[in-house]
């Protein structure tokens, strides 16, 4: 797929229904796409959507290793209701002994390059063994998330992993996604219900205050500007 032929499906796509981009990008990538889960209340909707569209195509989730315990609860009950195996991928174990003995098993909150290194370590190298064999990635991004993703497009070209990326909710709303998951009773994780809107690891999320940004809840202790931990970065 040539880059203009991206620009110009992005556009095609602006407006259409999220089952209907994912449907024409499964058709497209066949077995060569999967779906990137976090858990989170977007891949909810997307895993339902998707598994539906071909219960074959693979949803992976990366395991970091410092999960909530509700996210791993989700994780089997996902995998049972939809009688789909989401593909776990881990960190290198050497990698992570070796960064936690040397830079504390706390380390993120110590600077925003160990934060960084840790990220990279437990979420981005995985990520790239669960590229491999893949010509595009569908995430749950929003548009409206942060400033950091005011821009993504429903498909686009990710440089930095060398892949289509479909972001086929990019321009949906919370509550559209929130009526998605309430009309199709779709399991979602409890801390949403608890000041959680955005998960990604324990130690690094906590809840949010009302007004608050969805995300201000991850990596609070950093600028909003930062707060991506390279796997969505531009
Ligand atoms: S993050 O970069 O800050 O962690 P966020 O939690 O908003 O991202 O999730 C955005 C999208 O990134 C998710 O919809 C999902 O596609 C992907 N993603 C994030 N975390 C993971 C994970 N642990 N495993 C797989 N995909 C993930
Ligand atoms: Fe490490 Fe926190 Fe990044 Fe998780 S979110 S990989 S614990 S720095």
């Amino acid at each position: 797929m040539t880059k203009e032929e991206i620009k110009e499906l992005a556009v095609r796509f602006k407006n259409s229904d999220p089952k209907e981009i994912i449907s024409y990008f499964i058709e497209r990538f066949g077995d060569k796409i999967a779906l990137s889960s976090s858990l989170g209340a977007e891949d909810q909707v997307l895993t339902e959507m998707v598994v539906e569209i071909n219960p074959e195509t693979t949803v992976f989730t990366l395991d970091t290793g410092r999960l909530f315990p509700e996210t791993y609860d989700l994780i089997d009950r996902t995998s049972k209701k939809y009688k789909t195996k989401i593909k776990v991928f881990f960190p290198d174990h050497a990698e992570v002994e070796e960064m936690v003995n040397t830079k504390g098993i706390n380390l993120f909150y110590d600077s925003i390059e160990n934060r960084k290194e840790c990220c990279r370590k437990r979420k981005l190298d995985p990520l790239k063994r669960a590229f491999e064999g893949l010509d595009a990635w569908i995430c749950g991004l929003r548009a409206d998330q942060s400033v950091t993703r005011k821009d993504i497009q429903v498909v686009e070209w990710d440089d930095n992993n060398g892949l289509v990326k479909i972001n086929p909710l990019a321009f949906w709303s919370e509550d559209d996604v929130w009526d998605y998951i309430n009309g199709h009773k779709i399991p979602y994780n409890p801390l949403h219900d608890k000041g959680y809107p955005s998960i990604g690891c324990l130690p690094c999320t906590r809840a949010i205050m009302e007004g608050e940004d969805i995300r201000a809840g991850r990596w609070w202790w950093e600028n909003p500007d930062t707060k991506e931990c390279g796997l969505h970065k531009k």
